[in-house]
């Protein structure tokens, strides 16, 4: 699966822009809030508006602080998965279940240092896993190689039964980088610039799509 990221699209065009990627699996949704990153981008308005603007499951990346206050209210606009990062959550047990219980899939993203074996608990009460590879906050950084390992590892625990998860990757998926992620055993391929900044984003995503099924 290709989940384009809107980071690297035009803000003041979002409709078209989802329009350009019609065929993508999820859309990619970057909510930052300049305290969890030092960043800030959108946030519940958009997300609301653009459930309406597009057909695309609605994929919420949440880099923000108190995601067990702010989370559910993106599963109540619509939005078809919800990220929250372990790092940030009080309670991602009870988040999980709260994500859901509002009909959302619920995520749970770890940044480049935290460990799986941290969060395996937890993940059995996820449906996916979103590795990053990259330090959250900003599109167009160089992909981190060094958390294959951590896809491998999660890889391993799906595919024995110990988890049940989509396994989504998230920074500086490219045409250099994809085919070593999907080795590694991911499912959904996050990838902003390299959709975005291409001429023609819908061919840069089947382009990408055809890249990760030859090497997975
Ligand atoms: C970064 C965001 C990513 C970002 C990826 O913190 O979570 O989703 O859009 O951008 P690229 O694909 O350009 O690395
Ligand atoms: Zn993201």
């Amino acid at each position: 699966m290709i989940a384009p990221s809107i980071l690297s699209a035009d803000f003041a065009r979002l409709a078209d822009e989802a329009a350009a990627v019609a065929t993508a699996d999820w859309l990619h949704v970057d909510v930052m809030d300049a305290h969890f990153v030092p960043n800030l981008t959108i946030g519940l308005p958009v997300v609301k508006s653009l459930r309406k603007a597009t057909d695309i499951p609605l994929d919420c990346h949440l880099m923000i602080e108190d995601p067990d206050r702010w989370a559910v209210g993106y599963a109540e606009a619509g939005a078809y998965n919800v990220t929250v990062h372990v790092e940030a959550a009080n309670d991602p047990v009870r988040l999980a279940k709260d994500l859901r219980a509002a009909g959302a899939k619920a995520g749970l993203s770890l940044k480049p240092g935290t460990t799986l074996e941290s969060c395996v608990d937890v993940l059995k009460h996820y449906d996916t896993l979103l590795v990053m590879s990259v330090e959250p906050g900003f599109g167009g950084q160089s992909f981190m190689a060094e958390v294959l390992d951590k896809v491998r590892a999660a890889r391993r625990m799906v595919d024995t039964g110990h988890l049940k998860l989509v396994i989504e990757i998230d920074g500086g998926i490219n045409a250099d980088t994809i085919e070593q992620a999907a080795e590694a055993g991911v499912d959904c391929f996050v990838a902003g610039s390299a959709v975005y900044d291409a001429a023609d984003p819908g061919a840069a995503l089947e382009r990408l799509r055809a890249q990760a099924t030859r090497a997975r």
